[in-house]
């Protein structure tokens, strides 16, 4: 078997939760592996995540969990939205798996011994608030901002990269190849980059733990990029070199000049393209949670995998910057799928089950304009598959749709529901339903990596068998005989967006603006009260013994508190917030001397300490669970 066409997604950081930016990354590695494979090509496709570093570690801490337990969790954001949306990769790989870790170290070895990494005293300009070393660059705009005060000059031991060696090799290298980066303009950034000069690289930190430790020397834990760049090797199994790594914009540099220098340290063959992709903005600005403008993709799901995946792959210019809006999404849907598209599907099927009864017709002459629709299409196919394999997914798509849309003027003009009226006009009528039914055979199987669920059903509705999945884009026959009969009742391709019920749905729950922190809902601080008056509310610690509903109230839940001196019936507002069973033997906070009141005909003695804003339900005030009830709280 030939060698796989790998390819790689970066690895995303374990410390928030996907959102449509990281999403698009892997829709469009996805997309190409499906493609790849429709071109006979066997194929290895990577994802994953990188876990280790001071961000995980610092989040950790905060949360009182091992960074591994919180690495573990956050993971599950990404492995369940990929599996939901039916990601094809062949592994997801993690940072903290042992084989990863296996290769990190004895890269690093390697390169020890051979001298391509040393140890070295670093003294330089250090930020604080960063906890990193700056350059002199960066010390200036601190400075510049009048953020001087947080720089200080520290000395670290530290593990060396010997980058500035590569320097000219690397530029060779990209001279050689002219297709190592795509776009152009971003591989002339690295290219000036490069020439600037290289210094060394620090790939070691002895400040955090969180990490790989490096081999024989414990205290230094590998720095994070030496360790994530080298995710792509442990994940090739035998597939190195990449065909295809992709990576956003603000990483290409790590891709494009540190990763292939690695490589040539390692004596391994270098990948074949790395393709650099814009970002994905909200609100023309970049996405950021503390901006509150981050679009989640589950807001987007409910229209279905596909249609999140045609929305990316269509409206996204590979190496551009590109605006997300709900209102574009759902116009681009309605008009391309449920107009466009699905339009097109189900007047041409009704036509060939009307006037042919379901059975497709091989035409036997063609007019200038059946000619020139034959042609188009032929051509039009060729070039989605080439642009798919220039990973332009845009212009696929785009001139595909030009010519679906062309069909549409097709149809109109040789108004077959008159054709079909007068047998005289058979032959053209044959023509005409034929190129319909050629053009959305050819469709389905381009259309298969881009939207699987819905090229299939196109595929089905055509009374074609088998998955769609499987037809050779590399062999694509135009004019295959039909097998059809085409679906006498085929099924929709795709329901037309009410766009102004979503966009106030969606406005009212997931709207960028929704993430925002939400105020707090609660009164001024409240006028004071000297410490005799507070030291006369008597707080215990209580214990729920029993726990049941008032009838009739649905706020209102009547328990038995056992106080350690005596046991109290009470009764509180916390049925929204609570079920009975959920209460029975906590720990809660009585405030004991309460004057007692009838709530709903039962006398309560005493009421349950809760935090809440007006906002949100209450949540009792749980004592530590060794206290032990009658306890005075104070
Ligand atoms: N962990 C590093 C990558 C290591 S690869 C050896 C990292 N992780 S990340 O989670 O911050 O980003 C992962 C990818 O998501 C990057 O390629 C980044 O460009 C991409 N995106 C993050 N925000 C994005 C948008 N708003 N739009 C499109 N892609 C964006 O960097």
């Amino acid at each position: 078997m030939s060698k796989p066409f790998y390819l790689t997604t970066p690895i995303y950081y374990v410390n928030d939760r996907p959102h449509i930016g990281h999403t698009y990354t892997t829709v469009l590695a996805d997309a190409v592996a499906r493609f790849r494979r429709q071109m006979g090509e066997p194929v290895r496709f990577l994802t994953g995540t990188d876990e280790h570093g001071q961000k995980v570690e610092k989040a950790a801490i905060a949360k009182g969990i091992t960074p591994k337990a919180l690495a573990d969790e956050v993971v599950a954001n990404y492995t369940d939205l990929f599996a939901r949306m039916g990601m094809t990769h062949d592994r997801f790989i993690r940072t903290t798996d042992a084989d990863h870790r296996e290769t990190v170290q004895t890269w690093f070895k390697k390169l020890l011994d051979a001298g391509d990494i040393y140890k070295a005293e670093y003294e330089g300009l250090y930020s604080v608030s960063d906890e990193a070393f700056v350059t002199e660059t960066q010390a200036k705009e601190l400075q510049a901002q009048g953020l001087a005060h947080q720089l200080i000059t520290l000395k670290e031991e530290t593990y060396f990269f010997r980058l500035s060696k590569y320097e000219k090799p690397l530029l060779e290298w990209y001279a050689a190849h002219p297709d190592f980066v795509q776009p152009d303009f971003r591989f002339n950034e690295v290219k000036r980059f490069v020439e600037g000069g290289l210094q060394d690289l620090s790939i070691s930190r002895t400040t955090i733990q969180w990490g790989i430790p490096v081999p024989g020397d414990e205290k230094h834990v590998v720095y994070v990029w030496f360790d994530a760049l080298l995710n792509y090797l442990t994940g090739a199994g035998e597939a190195w070199p990449a065909e295809l790594q992709i990576v956003g914009k603000d990483i290409l540099r790590f891709h494009a000049v540190y990763w292939p220098a690695f490589l040539m340290a390692m004596g391994l063959p270098l990948p074949k393209t790395i393709l650099a992709h814009g970002w994905w903005l909200s609100g023309n600005d970049k996405m950021s949670k503390s901006k509150g403008n981050v679009v989640r993709p589950d807001t987007l799901l409910k229209f279905g995998n596909d249609a999140l995946r045609f929305y990316f792959l269509r409206d996204m210019q590979v190496g551009h910057d590109r605006d997300f809006s709900f209102e574009g999404f759902m116009d681009r849907l309605n008009a391309d799928l449920a107009n466009g598209l699905g339009n097109l599907a189900s007047r041409s099927l009704s036509m060939i089950q009307r006037y042919r009864n379901g059975a497709v017709p091989m035409p036997t002459a063609l007019d200038a304009s059946d000619a020139e629709v034959d042609q188009n299409g032929r051509k039009v196919m060729a070039a989605f598959v080439e642009k798919a394999k220039a990973n332009d997914f845009h212009g696929a798509l785009d001139g595909l749709w030009a010519y679906l849309r062309s069909l549409d003027a097709y149809i109109v003009q040789a108004e077959p529901w008159k054709l079909a009226k007068d047998e005289t006009n058979a032959a053209k009528l044959d023509a005409v339903l034929a190129n319909l039914y050629r053009a959305l055979r050819a469709t389905a199987p381009c259309l298969a990596s881009v939207m699987p669920e819905l090229a299939q059903q196109l595929w089905e509705n055509l009374g074609l068998a088998g998955k769609v999945a499987e037809q050779r884009l590399d062999g694509l026959v135009w004019d295959a005989p039909a097998v059809g009969p085409v679906v006498a009742e085929p099924k929709p391709l795709f329901a037309r967006i009410d766009k102004d019920k979503e966009m106030s749905e969606l406005e009212a729950t997931n709207a960028p603006a929704a993430e925002t922190k939400p105020a707090l809902d609660v009164p001024e601080i409240r006028e004071v009260v000297d410490a005799d008056t507070f030291f006369k509310v008597d707080l215990r610690v209580g214990q729920i013994l029993e726990a049941e509903r008032v009838p009739k109230s649905d706020k209102l839940i009547k328990m038995k508190v056992d106080i350690g001196v005596e046991q109290r019936c009470i009764v509180g507002g916390i049925g929204k917030a609570y079920e009975p069973t959920d209460l029975l033997n906590k720990l809660v906070v009585v405030v004991a001397n309460l004057a007692p009141r009838k709530l709903m005909g039962i006398e309560s003695h005493g009421m349950l300490l809760a935090a809440s804003d007006n906002a949100s339900k209450p949540y009792l005030v749980a004592p530590p669970t060794d206290a032990k009830p009658g306890f005075l709280v104070k």
